[in-house]
Protein backbone atom coordinates (compact mmCIF):
# COMPACT_ATOMS: atom_id res chain seq x y z
CA UNK A 1 0.00 0.00 0.00
CA UNK A 2 1.18 3.38 -0.87
CA UNK A 3 0.17 7.09 1.19
CA UNK A 4 0.72 10.22 -0.39
CA UNK A 5 1.24 12.90 2.26
CA UNK A 6 2.31 16.31 2.38
CA UNK A 7 4.78 15.06 5.07
CA UNK A 8 7.76 12.62 4.98
CA UNK A 9 7.10 9.19 6.59
CA UNK A 10 9.29 6.58 7.24
CA UNK A 11 8.13 2.97 5.28
CA UNK A 12 6.39 0.50 7.81
CA UNK A 13 4.08 -2.17 8.30
CA UNK A 14 4.14 -2.44 4.65
CA UNK A 15 3.09 1.03 3.76
CA UNK A 16 5.32 2.72 1.62
CA UNK A 17 4.76 7.03 1.69
CA UNK A 18 5.30 9.68 -1.49
CA UNK A 19 5.71 12.95 -0.30
CA UNK A 20 3.34 15.69 -2.47
CA UNK A 21 0.68 17.87 -2.27
CA UNK A 22 -3.01 17.61 -4.34
CA UNK A 23 -3.28 21.18 -4.18
CA UNK A 24 0.22 21.88 -5.75
CA UNK A 25 -0.43 19.34 -8.27
CA UNK A 26 3.19 17.62 -6.27
CA UNK A 27 3.98 13.94 -6.10
CA UNK A 28 0.47 12.74 -7.61
CA UNK A 29 1.86 10.56 -10.57
CA UNK A 30 4.61 9.13 -8.39
CA UNK A 31 1.55 8.31 -5.93
CA UNK A 32 -0.89 6.57 -7.90
CA UNK A 33 2.04 5.21 -10.81
CA UNK A 34 1.05 1.46 -10.82
CA UNK A 35 -1.91 1.94 -8.64
CA UNK A 36 -5.44 -0.42 -9.17
CA UNK A 37 -7.33 1.63 -6.26
CA UNK A 38 -6.85 4.76 -5.01
CA UNK A 39 -8.97 5.62 -2.05
CA UNK A 40 -9.09 9.55 -1.72
CA UNK A 41 -9.21 10.98 1.86
CA UNK A 42 -7.43 14.17 1.55
CA UNK A 43 -9.33 16.78 2.25
CA UNK A 44 -9.28 20.44 3.70
CA UNK A 45 -11.40 23.66 4.45
CA UNK A 46 -10.95 24.47 1.13
CA UNK A 47 -9.66 23.70 -2.69
CA UNK A 48 -10.73 20.10 -2.47
CA UNK A 49 -12.55 20.55 -5.80
CA UNK A 50 -8.85 20.97 -7.73
CA UNK A 51 -7.30 18.73 -5.48
CA UNK A 52 -9.49 16.25 -6.36
CA UNK A 53 -9.31 17.15 -10.32
CA UNK A 54 -5.20 16.71 -9.91
CA UNK A 55 -5.94 13.74 -8.61
CA UNK A 56 -8.36 12.02 -11.14
CA UNK A 57 -5.96 13.74 -14.00
CA UNK A 58 -3.02 11.61 -12.43
CA UNK A 59 -4.92 8.65 -12.06
CA UNK A 60 -6.03 8.61 -15.46
CA UNK A 61 -3.02 8.47 -16.63
CA UNK A 62 -2.21 5.60 -14.92
CA UNK A 63 -5.03 3.76 -15.93
CA UNK A 64 -6.65 3.06 -11.81
CA UNK A 65 -9.31 0.71 -11.93
CA UNK A 66 -11.48 2.16 -9.08
CA UNK A 67 -11.39 5.71 -7.39
CA UNK A 68 -13.45 5.79 -4.34
CA UNK A 69 -14.15 9.25 -2.67
CA UNK A 70 -15.43 10.79 0.40
CA UNK A 71 -17.56 13.37 0.45
CA UNK A 72 -19.80 15.40 2.96
CA UNK A 73 -24.10 14.81 3.24
CA UNK A 74 -25.10 18.44 2.02
CA UNK A 75 -22.50 18.74 -0.59
CA UNK A 76 -25.13 19.64 -3.14
CA UNK A 77 -27.71 21.76 -0.90
CA UNK A 78 -25.52 23.83 1.81
CA UNK A 79 -24.50 27.37 0.06
CA UNK A 80 -20.95 26.89 1.66
CA UNK A 81 -17.62 26.69 0.37
CA UNK A 82 -16.26 23.24 1.85
CA UNK A 83 -19.87 22.00 0.69
CA UNK A 84 -19.43 23.76 -2.97
CA UNK A 85 -15.60 22.52 -2.82
CA UNK A 86 -17.03 18.71 -2.03
CA UNK A 87 -19.55 18.98 -4.72
CA UNK A 88 -17.01 20.02 -6.83
CA UNK A 89 -14.57 16.98 -6.14
CA UNK A 90 -17.88 15.15 -6.77
CA UNK A 91 -17.98 15.91 -9.90
CA UNK A 92 -14.54 15.80 -11.16
CA UNK A 93 -14.68 11.71 -10.05
CA UNK A 94 -17.74 10.99 -11.75
CA UNK A 95 -16.67 12.65 -14.56
CA UNK A 96 -13.55 10.91 -14.62
CA UNK A 97 -13.99 8.04 -16.69
CA UNK A 98 -12.24 6.29 -14.17
CA UNK A 99 -14.72 3.64 -12.23
CA UNK A 100 -15.66 5.58 -8.94
CA UNK A 101 -17.59 5.01 -5.72
CA UNK A 102 -18.49 8.17 -3.59
CA UNK A 103 -19.87 8.15 0.18
CA UNK A 104 -21.36 10.96 1.37
CA UNK A 105 -20.87 11.30 5.20
CA UNK A 106 -22.04 13.10 7.92
CA UNK A 107 -19.86 14.81 10.40
CA UNK A 108 -17.43 13.15 12.41
CA UNK A 109 -17.94 12.62 16.16
CA UNK A 110 -13.98 14.13 16.40
CA UNK A 111 -15.47 17.28 14.46
CA UNK A 112 -18.36 18.14 16.24
CA UNK A 113 -16.33 17.49 19.83
CA UNK A 114 -13.88 19.74 18.84
CA UNK A 115 -16.35 22.66 17.69
CA UNK A 116 -18.12 21.79 21.19
CA UNK A 117 -14.91 22.04 22.88
CA UNK A 118 -13.89 25.59 22.11
CA UNK A 119 -17.28 26.66 22.78
CA UNK A 120 -16.87 25.43 26.06
CA UNK A 121 -14.06 27.62 26.88
CA UNK A 122 -16.26 30.77 26.24
CA UNK A 123 -17.99 32.05 29.50
CA UNK A 124 -21.56 31.83 27.96
CA UNK A 125 -22.06 29.31 25.18
CA UNK A 126 -23.57 30.32 21.71
CA UNK A 127 -26.23 28.17 20.46
CA UNK A 128 -27.14 28.98 16.75
CA UNK A 129 -30.72 27.78 16.86
CA UNK A 130 -31.95 25.58 14.13
CA UNK A 131 -28.04 24.07 13.96
CA UNK A 132 -28.20 19.76 14.32
CA UNK A 133 -26.16 17.22 13.98
CA UNK A 134 -26.37 14.02 12.32
CA UNK A 135 -22.61 13.05 13.94
CA UNK A 136 -21.19 9.69 12.87
CA UNK A 137 -18.58 7.97 14.85
CA UNK A 138 -15.35 7.99 12.27
CA UNK A 139 -14.30 4.19 12.74
CA UNK A 140 -17.76 3.17 11.38
CA UNK A 141 -17.09 5.88 8.28
CA UNK A 142 -13.37 4.31 7.69
CA UNK A 143 -14.67 0.42 7.86
CA UNK A 144 -17.69 1.14 5.32
CA UNK A 145 -15.22 2.81 2.80
CA UNK A 146 -12.44 -0.28 3.43
CA UNK A 147 -15.78 -2.88 2.75
CA UNK A 148 -16.42 -0.12 -0.36
CA UNK A 149 -12.95 -0.03 -1.59
CA UNK A 150 -12.48 -3.74 -1.81
CA UNK A 151 -16.04 -3.91 -3.34
CA UNK A 152 -17.12 -3.43 -7.39
CA UNK A 153 -16.79 0.54 -8.19
CA UNK A 154 -20.50 1.34 -6.90
CA UNK A 155 -21.00 5.14 -8.10
CA UNK A 156 -22.80 7.36 -5.62
CA UNK A 157 -24.03 4.47 -2.51
CA UNK A 158 -26.43 5.27 0.04
CA UNK A 159 -25.04 8.12 2.84
CA UNK A 160 -23.64 7.27 6.19
CA UNK A 161 -24.93 9.22 9.16
CA UNK A 162 -25.11 8.78 12.82
CA UNK A 163 -28.14 7.08 14.65
CA UNK A 164 -28.91 10.29 16.18
CA UNK A 165 -29.94 14.12 14.89
CA UNK A 166 -28.95 16.31 17.81
CA UNK A 167 -29.45 20.40 17.98
CA UNK A 168 -26.35 22.27 19.51
CA UNK A 169 -27.78 22.52 23.01
CA UNK A 170 -27.63 19.20 23.70
CA UNK A 171 -24.55 18.03 21.88
CA UNK A 172 -22.66 21.11 23.92
CA UNK A 173 -25.31 20.22 26.95
CA UNK A 174 -23.42 16.39 26.51
CA UNK A 175 -20.19 17.38 26.46
CA UNK A 176 -20.50 19.22 29.64
CA UNK A 177 -22.25 16.32 31.28
CA UNK A 178 -19.58 13.85 30.50
CA UNK A 179 -16.88 16.62 31.29
CA UNK A 180 -18.31 17.98 34.62
CA UNK A 181 -19.07 21.59 34.49
CA UNK A 182 -21.96 24.13 33.68
CA UNK A 183 -21.99 26.87 31.17
CA UNK A 184 -24.87 28.97 30.24
CA UNK A 185 -26.20 29.17 26.47
CA UNK A 186 -27.59 31.61 24.92
CA UNK A 187 -29.76 31.37 21.08
CA UNK A 188 -28.19 32.87 18.12
CA UNK A 189 -29.38 32.87 14.68
CA UNK A 190 -27.33 31.93 11.73
CA UNK A 191 -28.22 34.53 8.82
CA UNK A 192 -28.12 34.18 5.63
CA UNK A 193 -28.70 31.96 3.38
CA UNK A 194 -26.61 29.30 4.59
CA UNK A 195 -28.14 29.89 7.95
CA UNK A 196 -31.68 29.21 6.25
CA UNK A 197 -29.81 25.70 4.43
CA UNK A 198 -28.94 24.64 7.95
CA UNK A 199 -32.60 25.08 9.49
CA UNK A 200 -34.40 23.49 7.22
CA UNK A 201 -31.56 20.61 7.55
CA UNK A 202 -30.29 20.53 4.64
CA UNK A 203 -26.85 19.08 6.13
CA UNK A 204 -28.67 15.94 7.18
CA UNK A 205 -29.81 13.25 5.85
CA UNK A 206 -32.94 11.62 7.04
CA UNK A 207 -33.93 9.26 4.88
CA UNK A 208 -31.87 6.57 2.70
CA UNK A 209 -29.12 6.56 5.10
CA UNK A 210 -27.20 4.29 6.45
CA UNK A 211 -27.17 4.65 10.10
CA UNK A 212 -24.07 4.27 12.25
CA UNK A 213 -24.05 2.47 15.22
CA UNK A 214 -22.03 4.72 18.07
CA UNK A 215 -23.94 7.61 19.45
CA UNK A 216 -22.57 11.17 20.82
CA UNK A 217 -22.91 10.19 24.20
CA UNK A 218 -20.74 6.80 23.41
CA UNK A 219 -18.69 8.42 22.07
CA UNK A 220 -18.15 11.04 24.95
CA UNK A 221 -18.16 8.35 27.47
CA UNK A 222 -15.22 6.55 25.74
CA UNK A 223 -13.59 10.28 25.10
CA UNK A 224 -14.19 12.70 27.71
CA UNK A 225 -12.85 9.48 30.27
CA UNK A 226 -9.47 8.88 28.12
CA UNK A 227 -9.30 12.23 28.03
CA UNK A 228 -9.37 12.94 31.67
N1 LIG B 1 -14.45 15.45 9.54
C1 LIG B 1 -15.70 15.33 9.13
O1 LIG B 1 -16.66 15.55 9.91
C2 LIG B 1 -15.99 14.89 7.71
C3 LIG B 1 -17.33 14.61 7.34
C4 LIG B 1 -17.60 14.19 6.03
C5 LIG B 1 -16.55 14.08 5.12
N2 LIG B 1 -15.28 14.37 5.51
C6 LIG B 1 -14.20 14.24 4.52
O2 LIG B 1 -13.38 13.16 4.93
C7 LIG B 1 -12.02 13.43 4.54
C8 LIG B 1 -11.13 13.32 5.76
O3 LIG B 1 -11.60 14.26 6.71
P1 LIG B 1 -10.87 14.43 8.13
O4 LIG B 1 -11.74 15.28 8.94
O5 LIG B 1 -10.41 13.09 8.63
O6 LIG B 1 -9.65 15.30 7.67
P2 LIG B 1 -8.24 15.51 8.35
O7 LIG B 1 -8.14 14.86 9.67
O8 LIG B 1 -7.97 16.96 8.24
O9 LIG B 1 -7.30 14.71 7.36
C9 LIG B 1 -7.25 15.03 6.03
C10 LIG B 1 -5.89 14.63 5.50
O10 LIG B 1 -5.83 15.02 4.13
C11 LIG B 1 -4.50 15.24 3.81
N3 LIG B 1 -4.42 16.43 2.96
C12 LIG B 1 -5.01 17.63 3.18
N4 LIG B 1 -4.68 18.47 2.18
C13 LIG B 1 -3.87 17.78 1.34
C14 LIG B 1 -3.21 18.10 0.13
N5 LIG B 1 -3.30 19.32 -0.41
N6 LIG B 1 -2.47 17.15 -0.47
C15 LIG B 1 -2.37 15.92 0.07
N7 LIG B 1 -2.96 15.56 1.21
C16 LIG B 1 -3.70 16.48 1.84
C17 LIG B 1 -3.71 15.49 5.08
O11 LIG B 1 -2.71 14.50 5.22
P3 LIG B 1 -1.16 14.96 5.45
O12 LIG B 1 -1.21 15.95 6.58
O13 LIG B 1 -0.50 13.67 5.79
O14 LIG B 1 -0.71 15.57 4.17
C18 LIG B 1 -4.76 15.36 6.19
O15 LIG B 1 -4.28 14.63 7.28
C19 LIG B 1 -12.04 14.82 3.90
O16 LIG B 1 -12.17 14.67 2.50
C20 LIG B 1 -13.30 15.46 4.47
O17 LIG B 1 -13.83 16.46 3.62
C21 LIG B 1 -14.98 14.77 6.78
Amino acid sequence: MRVLSRNGHEPGGGVEYVTGDLLKDEGVEAAVDGAETVLHLAGGPRGDDEATRNLVRAASRAGVRHLVYISVIGADRVPLGYFRSKLGAERAVAGSGLPWTTLRAAQFHDLVLDVVRRMAKLPVIPVPGGLRFQPVDAREVAARLVELTLGEPSGPVPALAGPKVYGMAELSGGYLRARGGHRLMVPVRIPGRAGRAYRTGENLSLEGAVVGLRTWEDFLAERVARDR
